[in-house]
């Protein structure tokens, strides 16, 4: 049976493509989903996607992919930053779990260099733009070989 990812996006990234593009470039979500899921597709992996403006919705997601799920890809957006229940949902996930960000948040404003979800993150990409969602599901690849 295929290992499966489940890609998570967190809040205001439905809106990129019209959002900051001189931060978060002019890809849409789609696209990036797209990325995600044509690199899943050539490393043999499933993927799914859930966007959500809600805290509790992206909990109840992690929540959903215990058992389920062989690992999890996660652009927290801003709740990377505060999202402490978020931070625990992923703690109690069995499975991989990889950081993402469009842009490279320790290169801007202050509050932006915390991170609560890399003390529960495998790894973290950022920087990158699009091509984080590439790399995020090579090393979720590489990690569940
Ligand atoms: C982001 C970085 C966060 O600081 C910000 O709140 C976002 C997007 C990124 O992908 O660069 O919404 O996660």
């Amino acid at each position: 049976m295929a290992k499966s990812v489940l890609l998570l996006s967190g809040p205001n990234l439905n809106l990129l493509g019209e959002r900051e593009p001189l931060i978060y470039g002019d890809a849409t979500l789609d696209d990036h989903v797209a990325t995600a899921r044509a690199a899943a597709e050539q490393h043999g992996l499933d993927l799914d996607h859930m966007q959500s403006n809600h805290e509790g919705d992206l909990v109840a997601a992690v929540h959903g992919a215990r058992g389920r799920y062989d690992a999890i890809v996660i652009n927290a957006a801003a709740l990377t930053h505060y999202g402490w229940s978020l931070h625990d949902a992923l703690a109690a996930f069995e499975g991989k779990v990889v950081e993402v960000h469009l842009s490279n948040p320790y290169a801007r404003e202050t509050w932006r260099h915390t991170s609560v979800i890399t003390p529960v993150a495998d790894g973290s990409i950022c920087g990158f733009g699009g091509l984080g969602y590439d790399l995020a599901i090579a090393a979720v690849a590489r990690m569940l070989e």
